[in-house]
């Protein structure tokens, strides 16, 4: 099968297209054909060595594709299904296989494009507005990335939730994809970031989601009224800084640094955020924005985009354009 390697640690060039043998089903896996691959940050921190890639050298976790060959102990699928995952290994290819547990099924009003873009943001999205920090209704919250994978998405289930989100973004031309998806406001982040959120929330916010990170990140607790919290779910801008904990005492303010294999890491709790975001999808409270989709050939070009900060919404992999 054609697949994707990462040749050595680097920049987009060392995606490199390649050929691969298919490998055996070990018990409780199944295998799928691809269609359509997601591109996501953990991708490009597979590339550059920062997170591990597995043995093949294949980098990508999320897609959906039909299923094509099962283990005699798998029950619950049959050949055929679309499906999609956001926790398997080597996406970057033809074929995909791992453990029947974490792929769900896509509902047939949902293509499996859509599905591929907005599960692994989703789920994330999802732990995020619902399991890390306490959101009454009312309450308000920045969102820092708001145009783009899980931001988009963090944004419309903090609304969901009766929530005021205040979005933060990189552009002036960004700004009107969260406002066109429930956010009360939109600021292009600046040195004058928090006077321009102060002008609109005079006494600060409740929640603050931070997928920036970088030098810049404990300004945040400024932008927090008494009680607020801030949620670090991503470094995008570079790691996040060091913290005298005296900070917390401007409000009695608090910091989580959350991971994602905390919240929904197992089959059972992953099982459970991959429904509540399919069932948003397919009843229409989740609207999914794809920025783009290219050959598996050209992925890097979507590293390129996603790292530039030109990208809004989701980057896709068409698997079958290599294939035709
Ligand atoms: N903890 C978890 O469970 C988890 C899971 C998935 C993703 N994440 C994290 O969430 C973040 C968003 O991931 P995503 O895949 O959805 O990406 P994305 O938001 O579609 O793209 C990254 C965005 O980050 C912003 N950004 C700010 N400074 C940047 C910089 N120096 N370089 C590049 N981008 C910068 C840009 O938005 P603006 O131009 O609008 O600022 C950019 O569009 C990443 O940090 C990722 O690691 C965390």
């Amino acid at each position: 099968m054609k697949c994707v390697v990462v040749t050595q640690p680097g920049g987009p060039e060392v995606l490199t297209l390649n050929e691969t043998e298919v490998p055996e089903l070990m018990p409780g896996e199944i295998r799928v054909a691809v269609e359509t691959v997601g591109v996501n940050y953990w991708d490009i921190m597979q590339r550059k060595g920062l997170v591990p890639l597995p043995a093949n050298r294949i980098p990508g976790v999320e897609g959906a594709g039909s299923v094509i060959a099962m283990a005699t102990d798998v029950s619950n699928f049959t050949y055929g299904d679309r499906v999609a995952w956001s926790k398997i290994q080597g996406s970057y290819a033809e074929q995909v296989q791992g453990p029947a547990k974490f792929f769900v099924p896509i509902p047939e009003s949902v293509t499996s494009e859509t599905a591929a873009a907005g599960l692994m943001q989703g789920t994330t999205a999802w732990y995020l507005a619902y399991q890390c920090a306490p959101v009454h209704v009312g309450d308000s919250a920045v969102v820092f990335a708001a145009a783009g994978g899980v931001g988009h998405l963090l944004t419309q289930m903090l609304t969901e939730r009766g929530a005021h989100v205040i979005a933060i973004v990189g552009s002036q031309a960004k700004r009107s994809i969260p406002l066109a998806l429930g956010a009360t406001a939109a600021i292009v982040d600046s040195a004058q970031l928090i006077e321009d959120l102060r002008a609109i929330a005079p006494e600060g916010v409740n929640l603050v989601f931070d997928a920036n990170g970088g030098a810049q990140a404990l300004r945040d607790l400024k932008m927090l009224k008494a009680h607020g919290t801030v949620v670090y779910f991503g470094t995008a801008a570079g790691p996040l800084p060091t913290m005298d904990l005296e900070l917390l005492s401007a409000g009695s303010l608090a910091v989580r640094r959350v991971r994602g294999t905390d919240y929904i890491g197992d089959a059972t709790t992953w099982n459970v955020a991959a429904k509540e975001v399919m069932d948003r999808i397919e009843d229409g409270r989740l609207h999914i924005n794809v920025d783009s989709q290219v050959p598996l050939s050209d992925v890097a070009r979507q590293h390129e985009r996603l790292e530039s900060r030109a990208s809004t919404g989701k980057l896709l992999v068409d698997v079958a354009l290599a294939t035709r």
